[in-house]
């Protein structure tokens, strides 16, 4: 089996289907990380070399979309890592102003199949009982087309949700046997949309006060990563937060861009943006390391 060499010209040309065929470009991916999930593919097609599997991909209509599906690992769930939520809760959430007609603007990256922003917008559903006037509103995006119609269903198994009070399972979901549907005053808040965050950045995303980017980050090289935190700086009201996953840091350039307020829950603050935020920072080099 070749798989483990990078120089096979093939790998690349398996790289170069995907990204004609599924706009998903892999060169931005740690190479290790594709490696390994091109070779499940491998596995499951019975195919030993990169050649063999680039026929398979040339053949099999399902198979892009199957390889594309192995490459974003879409694992989460309601309040995953609690304490980040509690945090959030207790520390973050307070110190937001209360402005009666303005919506708090929250974005969840790489939201994969609705369980995280669902969790934010329960959290903050009871952070506006006790503050009249507060209203928020989530923007809930992932590359993969098939996780946000999940989340748009907002349809779960009842097992998934373990981590909530029994107080929230009856206000936030009609439980149906062995289903649970969301409730459509959480599901108002959210809005789901595909999105590639290594596309082209869209002036609409800007001005939140909380950005979730939850172990995605970590799949990506590190050049990549700066650019997007250097993004997210961009996208990101004055004060307002990232928080990553437990496993992600924020490190290198983009660091001078946040305070880190909550190092055990990956809690990062925005730094003042100065008027030529952008200006000052667009000859940025930066390295991989
Ligand atoms: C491991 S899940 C994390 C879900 C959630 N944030 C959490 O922590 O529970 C990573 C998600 O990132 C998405 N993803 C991967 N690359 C992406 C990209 N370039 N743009 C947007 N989403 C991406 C995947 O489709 C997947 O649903």
């Amino acid at each position: 089996m070749n798989a483990g060499k990078e120089e096979d010209p093939n790998f690349q040309k398996i790289l170069a289907l995907l990204l004609k065929t599924k706009g998903f470009d892999g060169h931005q991916y740690k190479p290790n990380y594709i490696k390994r999930r091109v070779a499940v593919r491998m596995r499951a097609m019975e195919t030993k070399t990169y050649l063999d599997y680039l026929r398979v991909l040339q053949n099999n209509r399902q198979e892009p979309a199957l390889l594309l599906d192995r490459l974003t690992i879409h694992v989460t769930e309601f309040f995953r890592d609690p304490n980040v939520y509690q945090a959030i809760k207790q520390n973050i959430l307070p110190g937001f102003p209360v402005n009666p007609g303005i919506k708090l603007k929250i974005w969840c990256a790489g939201c994969s199949t609705g369980e995280e922003p669902y969790s934010v917008a329960m959290i903050l559903k009871e952070c506006s009982f006790s503050q009249p006037g507060f209203d928020f509103e989530i923007f809930a995006t992932d590359i993969d087309m098939a996780s946000i119609r999940t989340a748009e269903k907002g349809e779960y198994p009842v097992e998934a949700l373990k981590k909530l009070s029994k107080a929230q399972v009856t206000r936030w979901f009609y439980v149906e046997g062995s289903r649970a549907r969301v409730v459509a005053d959480l599901k108002k808040h959210v809005h789901f949309r595909a999105h590639d965050l290594l596309s082209e950045w869209v002036d609409e995303l800007s001005g939140f006060q909380l950005i979730f980017c939850r172990n995605l980050l970590i799949y990506l090289t590190a050049p990549l990563q700066q650019k997007i935190y250097k993004n997210f700086a961009g996208a990101l009201a004055a004060g307002g937060f990232l928080i990553l996953g437990l496993t992600e840091t924020l490190l290198g350039p983009s660091r001078k861009f946040y305070e880190c307020v909550d190092v055990r829950n990956r809690i990062y603050r925005l730094l003042e943006k100065t008027e030529n935020f952008w200006e000052t920072n667009k000859e940025e080099k930066v390295s991989d390391g």
